[in-house]
């Protein structure tokens, strides 16, 4: 599937109901509505997954590309070479294909490190994926030791990578101001490093994800549920509910309740600890896939379904899944859709902490259509 391309599809049927943006009109095995919102065009990302993206009369900034996305124009490259000089727009300051410090690049209080990486390839209004490392990791670790830089290199979008600071290099995803937005912590020093490169780099606010590791997959809940109005969607790689952890950012013994899968809230008090990050707010919240392994000895296989709820709740779906389908997408997974498909739960038979799996980190950027 690596040079699979979007397709844009257009359909013009008529349907009982739209798919809201970034709901699933098509694919196989899907019986619903294959007509979108107004703004919305129905993409083709793979034989089985269709989903709503922007369409033609979406305002953005854009001035050349009137479809969602552009098929990508080059061979993808694994050089980490810089040389070539070829520094046009978009973030024409980011030397390509190098993981590059980014400094100066606003409101920091916890003094995340963060690091962009720009492919040689990269597109015009690019996408942007926030990547976010396990405890004990780092922005390097993660650039190399995950799927997303060559996805980067293929697809043409622009991935920055956080190094937290603080507790082992754990994501700070338990203190009040980390978990408030515009509170401060962790999640304010990434919401800056987002921030700035919608406003620096040309980047499509439409297209602009997190996604991460254990800690980083807890932080990635975070991030979408404290900044929601910055991101369009999130993949959690074995994390736990926002607001679960509670005896601190890094491993404990005896484990944390959290982490042992000890605490079970309603779907209505998940929901609401990520409204009270944002009081007011009253905008679209992410999309969301969720990763577990029912092995996983670090962070209980249980955290799964509390996530589920917590972003069931959200987006006001039902937390009995619409569909389960097995082998997807791979042997021993399973992929259930929830609602008309803003969230998404995966299932590893088998599996343990170590997420993504290799491979499956495509799933997630299709699911984005970056
Ligand atoms: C997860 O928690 C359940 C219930 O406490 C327990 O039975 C199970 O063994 C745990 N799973 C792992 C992989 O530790
Ligand atoms: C799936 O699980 C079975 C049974 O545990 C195992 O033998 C097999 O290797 C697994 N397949 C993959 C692709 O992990």
């Amino acid at each position: 599937m690596i040079f699979t391309l979007v397709l844009v599809s257009a359909l013009i049927i008529n349907s009982a109901r739209a798919v809201p943006p970034y709901g699933q009109c098509g694919g196989q095995g899907y019986a619903g509505s294959t007509q979108c919102d107004p703004g919305y065009v129905c993409t083709k990302l793979n034989d089985w997954y269709s989903q709503c993206l922007p369409g033609s009369n979406t305002p953005t900034a854009a001035p050349t590309t009137s479809t969602p996305t552009a098929t990508p124009t080059s061979t993808p490259t694994t050089s980490t070479s810089t040389s070539t000089g070829t520094a046009g727009p978009p973030a024409a300051s980011i030397p390509a294909g190098a993981l590059t410090r980014l400094s100066n690049f606003g409101t920091n209080p916890s003094n995340v490190a963060i690091f962009v990486y720009k492919p040689s390839s990269v597109k015009v209004n690019p996408g942007l994926l926030l990547a976010l490392h396990p405890c004990g990791g780092t922005a390097q670790q993660y650039f190399s030791g995950s799927g997303f830089r060559q996805l980067s290199d293929q697809r043409g979008f622009i991935v920055i990578y956080g190094s937290a600071a603080n507790d082992q290099n754990c994501w700070d995803v338990t203190g009040a101001n980390s978990l408030t937005h515009d509170g401060g912590g962790d999640s304010r020093g990434l919401a800056s490093a987002v921030r700035y490169a919608l406003s620096n780099w040309g980047i499509n606010p439409d297209k602009v994800f997190v996604t991460g590791t254990s800690s980083g997959a807890m932080m990635t809940n975070v991030m979408a549920g404290v900044y929601p109005e910055l991101f369009r969607g999130g993949a959690v790689f074995a994390g736990v509910a926002m607001g679960c952890l509670s005896r601190g950012n890094a491993p404990v013994f005896p484990a944390d309740p959290c982490a042992a899968g000890q605490v079970s809230r309603t779907a209505q008090q998940w929901g609401d600890r990520i409204r009270q990050a944002y009081p007011g707010y009253t905008g679209p919240y992410p999309k969301m896939q969720l990763w577990h392994g029912t092995s996983d000895p670090v962070l209980n296989f249980t955290n799964l379904n509390e996530e589920v709820k917590q972003w069931t709740n959200i987006h006001g779906y039902s937390q009995t899944a619409a569909t389960t389908s097995n082998g997807v997408p791979r042997q021993n997974w399973s992929k259930s859709v929830y609602g008309s498909g803003l969230v998404e739960g995966y299932t590893g038979q088998g599996s343990g902490h170590g997420l993504p799996e290799s491979g499956t980190e495509a799933s997630a950027i299709d699911w984005f259509g970056l």
